[in-house]
C-alpha cells in the first residue's frame, strides 16, 4: 500500500517538456537585481484571451507580430515575479534553491532583453530567437521542485508562522501562475513558428484546440489514472459519465482550451479519486465507480468528479491546497530517475491554477465519511477565457508587509470556563 500512496501523490511535471538543466551548482546567488529588471518591473502583463492566442497562429498572423510583442512581454512578466521574489522572508531567499531559481529568471531575462536591438525583419533573428525561447524554456523546467526544495529547507530550519506561510502560499500561487503563463506564451511560439518542432494535431493552433472534446480528455485522463492505480492496487474504480449539453441539447461538448491543461487537472483529481476509493473501500466486495458530470452552460462549463472515497474532514480542505502542509514524504532531489514532484503534495495547488489561468477555478466539496465532489469551471466562451496574471504593484508588496495580527475571533477554551458553572 505505501508505493501506491507514493505513485499516486505523483503530481506530473507542468505541461510543456525539455531536458531542462536539473544541475543545482552555478548558482550566481546575485542580490541585487540588474537595472533591467527594475525597469520591465514597471510595466504590467498583458493578459492574452485565449482567442487572441489563436490569431497569432491564424492565417494573417505573423512570426514578427509575436516576437515583438514576447521579447518585451516575457521580460515584463519575468521582472514583475522577481520583484516578488525579492519580497520573500530573508532566509527563504537566501537558500540556495531560491537564488539558483532567482538567477535563472535575471539570466533568461537578459538573454530576451537582448533581442531588443535586433530586427524582425531578419530571418537570422527571428530564428535565434526561437533558440533562446527554448533555451530559457529548459533552463526553467526544473523551476517547481527546485522552489519546492527551498521551502523544505527553509521549513526545516525555522518554525513557520501563519504569517509567513499565508505569504509564502500568495507567494507560490502567483509564481507558479506566472510560469504556467510563461510557458504557454514560449510554447505557442515554438510550435507555431519553429519548423523543427512536431505540430502535433493538425487541428490545433500550438497547444490550443479551438474544438477540444471535452469529454475525449476526460476519458483518456481516468484511463491514464486507472493504469496507474490498478498497477499500485491491482484494482481500481470505474468510469460513470453523464453529459450535459444545456447550450446546444444533444451535441457534443466542445470548448476552445488547451487540452493538456485540462488533462492535467483531471490526471490529478482522478488519481486523488481512485486512491481514496480504492483505500477506503478496502474491505469492501466491489468499489463504487467515480462519478463523472459534464456540463456546458451558456457562460460555464463544469466538470464534477464524485467518488465514494470516505472525504476530508471541512477543517483540513484549506491546507490541502497549502504548498507548506504537505504530508506526503520527501522526495529525493538528486535522483534523476524519479518524477521531481512525487511526493510534494502539489497536485491540488497546481490543479487549481491551471483552473483560474483562464479565469476558471476548481472546489473540493467533501463530506467527512462519505466522499468528495471536484468541480473544475472552466469559461464557456473563449473571449472570456483571458490570461490571470500577477502584477507586482504597491497591494501585492504590501500582503508581504502584514504583520501577525491578534485573531478577531473568540479562540475556544478547553474546558467550560469556571464561572459558567455557577
Ligand atoms: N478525493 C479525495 N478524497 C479524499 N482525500 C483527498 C481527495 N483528494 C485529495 N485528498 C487529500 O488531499 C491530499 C492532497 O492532494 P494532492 O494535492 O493531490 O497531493 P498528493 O496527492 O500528492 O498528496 C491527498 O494526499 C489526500 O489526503
Ligand atoms: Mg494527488
Amino acid at each position: 500500500m505505501k508505493a501506491a500512496r507514493i505513485a499516486l501523490r505523483t503530481a506530473a511535471p507542468l505541461a510543456g517538456a525539455g531536458s531542462g538543466s536539473a544541475g543545482r551548482g552555478g548558482s550566481s546567488s546575485s542580490s541585487r537585481l540588474p537595472r533591467e529588471v527594475e525597469q520591465f518591473s514597471r510595466f504590467s502583463p498583458s493578459p492574452l484571451s485565449i482567442k487572441q492566442l489563436l490569431d497569432f497562429g491564424s492565417t494573417n498572423g505573423c512570426e514578427r507580430t509575436s516576437f515583438a510583442f514576447l521579447r518585451q512581454e516575457l521580460p515584463v512578466r519575468f521582472a514583475n515575479i522577481l520583484r516578488e521574489i525579492d519580497l520573500l522572508p530573508d532566509r527563504l531567499l537566501s537558500t540556495p534553491s531560491v537564488q539558483l531559481v532567482k538567477s535563472w529568471y535575471i539570466q533568461s531575462l537578459m538573454e530576451l532583453v537582448e533581442f531588443h536591438q535586433k530586427s524582425p525583419d531578419d530571418q537570422k533573428v527571428l530564428s535565434d530567437f526561437i533558440d533562446t525561447l527554448i533555451r530559457v524554456r529548459n533552463r526553467h523546467h526544473d523551476v517547481v521542485p527546485t522552489m519546492a526544495q527551498g521551502v523544505i529547507e527553509y521549513k526545516d530550519m525555522f518554525k513557520v508562522d501563519p504569517v509567513t506561510n499565508q505569504n509564502i502560499q500568495y507567494f507560490l500561487d502567483r509564481f507558479y501562475m506566472s510560469r504556467i503563463s510563461t510557458r504557454m506564451l514560449m510554447n505557442q511560439h515554438t510550435l507555431l513558428f519553429d519548423d523543427k518542432s512536431s505540430s502535433g494535431h493538425p487541428r490545433h493552433i500550438g497547444s490550443i484546440d479551438p474544438c477540444c472534446d471535452v469529454v475525449e480528455v476526460v476519458n483518456d485522463a481516468f484511463e491514464s489514472s486507472k493504469m496507474l492505480c490498478d498497477q499500485y492496487y491491482l484494482t481500481s474504480p470505474e468510469l460513470k459519465l453523464k453529459q450535459v449539453n444545456g447550450k446546444f441539447p444533444g451535441e457534443p461538448i466542445n470548448i476552445v482550451y488547451v487540452p493538456s491543461h485540462l488533462f492535467h487537472m483531471l490526471f490529478e483529481l482522478f488519481k486523488n479519486s481512485m486512491r481514496a476509493t480504492v483505500e477506503f473501500q478496502e474491505n469492501s466486495p466491489s468499489l463504487s465507480p467515480v462519478e463523472v458530470t459534464v456540463v456546458l452552460g451558456q457562460e460555464d462549463l463544469a466538470i464534477k468528479i464524485s467518488d465514494r472515497g470516505g472525504g476530508v474532514p471541512v477543517r483540513k480542505i484549506e491546507q490541502l491546497f497549502s504548498y507548506m502542509y504537505s504530508t506526503a514524504p520527501r522526495p529525493r532531489m538528486d535522483d534523476g530517475r524519479n518524477t521531481p514532484l512525487a511526493g510534494f503534495g502539489y497536485g491540488l495547488p497546481i490543479s487549481r491554477l491551471y483552473a483560474k489561468y483562464f479565469q476558471g477555478d476548481l472546489n473540493l466539496y467533501s463530506i467527512c465519511g462519505y466522499g468528495t465532489d471536484a468541480i473544475i469551471y472552466l469559461k464557456a466562451l473563449s473571449t472570456e477565457s483571458v490570461e490571470k496574471l500577477p502584477v507586482f504593484n504597491k497591494s501585492a508588496s504590501k500582503h508581504y508587509q502584514a504583520t501577525s495580527e491578534a485573531d478577531d475571533w473568540c479562540v475556544p477554551s478547553r474546558g467550560p470556563k469556571q464561572s459558567a458553572a455557577l
